[in-house]
């Protein structure tokens, strides 16, 4: 077996491949991570046939979807999965056959309702059910302390003791431990009293996880999050330099139009000398009146630059074949000490 742990931010993911066939599953895979697992399975001569998420993450963003078109391949849950993308809704005793390698589904819920742990060979991948020292925490959507002790004291630390556990977090650069050690050592799993227990897992008070809204809106509906947005319309745009705008607004003004499109305020405060404003939330119901001519070469511009790159990608949607944005924004043109203009243009 070829079984590869990869981390981001604390968060874990496992390429898990077969050597005979050369089948591969990926679990838990975060979207930073996408061309890493893709340059890992080519290394080792592996072809991903499933894309596994053993829970639906509050706190990273899930690459299955996405990976899922790209590879055309299934993505796999457990059944109570949310999430309408799910090719594959698995059940507690299910297995998943990745080449010669079995993958077994343990329904574990607690740390959210459609957790499962997946056992595979001398090993098991616990998701958020069994942390290293620690476990999930049942303070978020679905979660639930009594179902956790029981996937726990009833389910998972049941099996061998050997069994290594690997889990989908861990802080503090710990690889994996087994199922005995955390039964002698993990803090959480001495309180073995079921009231107690979830007294204390009531009680952990612990912050909410950044992006929180953001990782369940994605991760349940498939959607996209802010950053894929800004990084799919950067890379079908081209870009400007702030200095060679400066050059060519000073030099042959004419050539092109520099489009700024923040409010009118913002605006007035100080533009680029000789740029026309037709605000992003504006420029489909403007578009036709204010750029007639879609020849023209336009430099578009925001404050910060990444509204201007999603406006600049619209603008060649819309077929301004030379519609480019800046390379930064009106920020770090005032930085620079370039030329502003108050007020509106003649
Ligand atoms: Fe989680």
């Amino acid at each position: 077996m070829i079984f590869e742990q990869l981390s981001a931010g604390g968060c874990k993911s496992y390429l898990v491949g077969c050597t005979d066939t050369c089948a591969a599953a990926l679990i838990d895979p975060e979207i930073g991570l996408i061309d890493r697992y893709l340059g890992l399975a080519s290394r080792h001569g592996l072809r991903v046939r499933y894309l596994v998420d053993t829970h639906t993450h509050a706190d990273h963003f899930s690459a299955t979807r996405g990976l899922a078109r790209q590879l055309g391949v299934p993505v796999a849950m457990h059944r109570m999965s949310p999430a309408p993308f799910v090719d594959l809704r698995l059940d507690d005793g299910d297995m998943l056959l990745v080449g010669k390698l079995r993958l077994q589904v343990l329904h574990t819920p607690g740390h959210t309702r459609d957790s499962m742990c997946l056992r595979i060979e001398d090993r098991v991948c616990t998701g958020d059910t069994l942390l290293i020292g620690a476990t999930g925490r049942t303070d978020l959507p679905s979660g639930d302390p009594d179902a956790l002790h029981d996937s726990l004291f009833n389910h998972l630390l049941r099996l061998d003791p050997a069994l290594l556990v690997f889990p989908a977090h861990d802080y503090k650069g710990r690889v994996n431990s087994t199922i005995g050690e955390e039964i002698a050592s993990n803090p959480r799993l001495q309180v073995r009293d079921r009231t107690q227990f979830s007294e204390m897992m009531r009680n952990l008070n612990l912050s909410m996880p950044s992006h929180l809204t953001e990782a369940l809106r994605s991760n349940m509906n498939g959607a996209k999050t802010v950053a894929q947005m800004l990084a799919e319309a950067a890379a079908a745009v081209p870009f400007m330099s702030l200095a060679e705008l400066k050059t060519r607004a000073e030099s042959c003004p004419d050539d092109l139009i520099i489009l700024d499109v923040r409010e009118r305020d913002a605006y007035e405060e100080g533009h680029v000398p000789g740029a026309k404003q037709l605000p992003r939330g504006q420029l489909e119901l403007r578009v036709n009146q204010d750029l007639p001519d879609p020849t023209r070469r336009i430099v578009v511009y925001c404050e910060f630059g990444r509204i201007s790159t999603l406006a600049t990608a619209t603008l060649r949607e819309l077929g301004f074949q030379r519609a480019v944005a800046l390379d930064g924004g009106m920020k770090a043109w005032r930085e620079a000490g370039y030329p502003l203009k108050a007020g509106r243009e003649a």
